[in-house]
């Protein structure tokens, strides 16, 4: 599989799945880094691996739906199979761009429980013992796609926020990449429910 990774930030994921596919655990390609932040870490990431980048400036478009369909346009010339949001962060907009292109997104939380940002916070204040990885289908929605793969965090005896943001972080990083080999198989979608042969 071809990905594309679209990233804004650190691109801690992005690093972890280059380093799977790298250690042959993730069976993919890396074709593009797109991003909307110039100063991204992610920027860095794929400067080491040698993958191409495509900056997008976001404040030269009208619209954000004019801002999607250039992402659409860039992916267009890479060939793409799958494009892998990791730690993107900015909600999809154009119908165009996620009905020709199947997006997925990780988040750091047992969906649907705690979307949007700061879920570890949220999971670690209301008190869970139990939180985890999702990684999903993106939809128009936030954080609201079918659910490919979750994994379970114990946080039980974590001791503030950032202990709960690493735990989790570490699963993430080997999480995505098993999601994306998943998606390599045959699987159907019905509803809600993404079901693998
Ligand atoms: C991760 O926690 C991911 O779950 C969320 O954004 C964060 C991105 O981190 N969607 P990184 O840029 O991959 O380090």
């Amino acid at each position: 599989m071809r990905l594309a990774i679209l990233a804004s930030g650190r691109g801690s994921n992005f690093n972890a799945i280059a380093e799977n596919i790298l250690s042959g655990n993730c069976k993919a390609k890396i074709a593009v880094l797109i991003t909307n932040n110039r100063d991204a870490k992610a920027i860095d990431v794929a400067k080491k691996y040698s993958i191409p980048v495509e900056i997008i400036d976001i404040k030269s478009f009208k619209n954000r739906t004019d801002y999607d369909y250039e992402i659409k346009n860039r992916l267009d010339k890479y060939s793409i199979d799958l494009v892998v949001l990791a730690g993107y962060m900015l909600i999809i907009r154009s119908k165009e761009l996620l009905e020709k292109y199947k997006i997925i997104n990780i988040h750091p939380s047992l969906l649907p429980s705690f979307p949007g940002i700061n879920s570890q916070k949220q999971a670690f204040e209301y008190g869970c013992k139990i939180s985890g990885v999702t990684i999903h289908y993106v939809d128009t929605g936030l954080d609201s796609g079918p659910i490919i793969y979750q994994e379970a965090v114990d946080i039980s005896e974590c001791k503030n926020i950032e202990e709960v943001e690493s735990k989790i972080l570490i699963t993430e990083h080997s999480a995505y990449s098993k999601a994306i080999n998943l998606l390599s198989k045959k699987h159907t979608i019905f509803g809600r429910r993404v079901i693998f042969d």
